[in-house]
């Protein structure tokens, strides 16, 4: 698999990583065993980058995860998060907080380090000046290699990036979904890399979607703008003709999603989440499809109908 380099302090990783939220988090039961496969199947493809976070579960995302790469831990490099606070899932940022939850997470990931450590989501209470200085002294310890921030802005990643390098911005990205592209000249501007989460829209971009009540109960696309009853049909169109494109193309449409995202930025790295091992296999080899000129404009031009904004976290 080809490798991208994120940020200037020498990250580099597989071109697709891997997400895991929906290991534990977000889309309904899974089968542990069936995700550690999954995630298993990826390192063998060629997978070095694994995405967790403390929300994932509060801890039993990570434990997940660890176990998966306790085998292969030196071949891979790991990424979590801190920043909510599970009696509200508020933002919690404040220095005492990420020391207790990094600390935990080194311990549920069962590893010396960790590879990159991101703040989840910006905590309007505390000054991320604060925020960055407390995620330093993990990166003083020897405990964490690398700093990304998620879910924020221009002036946030600025200011933070003046404390501390910021090697990653972790921000939505896909064909449903490209607000973050306004922050494309403050990551250019400080040589920050992109890890783009929910690239398949949440599996809207996966060729299986469904009218959101067939998801369970605990499915956070029930609260999702594109499962609308006033947007779903529309949306649906939009995938029909994104499929039209595939299937000239010989792929699936979740590869094509995959290799747009691929194609915008050499800087960026897709971590899509599935807890299935062929679909697993399909999103990885995503990696190799190159899309031309034309089709790049065909999907540009078919995104700008997708109805409903994009969630956050
Ligand atoms: N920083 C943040 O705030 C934030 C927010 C959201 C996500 N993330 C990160 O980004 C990762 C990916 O995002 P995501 O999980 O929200 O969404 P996603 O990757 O866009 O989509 C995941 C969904 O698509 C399905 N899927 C995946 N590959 C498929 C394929 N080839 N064919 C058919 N269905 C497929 C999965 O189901 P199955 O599992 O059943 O295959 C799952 O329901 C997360 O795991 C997490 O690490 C970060």
């Amino acid at each position: 698999m080809q490798q991208r380099t994120l940020g200037r302090q020498g990250l580099t990783v597989s071109a697709v990583g891997y997400g895991a939220m929906g290991t534990t988090f977000a889309y309904g039961p899974g089968d542990d065993s069936e995700s550690i496969a999954a995630i298993r199947t990826a390192h063998a493809l060629g997978v070095t980058h694994f995405d967790t976070a403390e929300l994932y579960g509060w801890g039993t995302g990570e434990r997940l995860l660890g176990t998966a790469l306790a085998p292969i831990r030196d071949e891979v490099t790991i990424a979590t998060k801190f920043g909510f606070t599970p009696e509200t899932y508020a933002p919690d940022s404040r220095p005492e907080h990420i020391r207790q939850v990094v600390d935990a997470s080194l311990r549920n990931l069962g590893t010396d380090s960790i590879d990159v450590l991101y703040q989840h989501v910006h905590d309007p209470a505390v000054p991320v000046e604060d925020v960055v200085g407390t995620m330093q002294e993990f990166v003083q310890a020897g405990k964490v290699r690398y700093l990304g921030l998620s879910n924020t802005d221009a002036e946030q990643i600025r200011r933070a990036h003046a404390v501390h390098p910021i090697s990653v911005l972790q921000t939505e990205y896909s064909v449903f979904s490209r607000e973050s592209e306004e922050l494309f000249p403050t990551v250019d501007e400080l040589g920050i890399g992109l890890v783009a989460y929910s690239p398949l829209a949440r599996g809207f971009l996966s060729g299986a979607v469904q009218p959101r009540g067939a998801y369970a109960a605990d499915d956070i696309r029930h609260q999702l703008e594109w499962w609308a009853p006033e947007h779903f049909d529309a949306n649906v169109g939009v995938t029909a003709a994104l499929t039209d494109i595939a299937d000239a193309k010989g792929v699936q449409l979740s590869q094509l999603a995959l290799a747009w995202v691929l194609a915008k930025r050499d800087d960026l790295v897709p971590i899509p989440g599935s807890r299935n091992r062929s679909r697993v296999a399909e999103n990885v080899a995503a990696a190799d499809i190159v899309l031309g000129d034309d089709e790049v404009a065909r999907i540009d031009a078919l995104s700008r109908q997708v109805r409903g904004k994009r969630a956050m976290g």
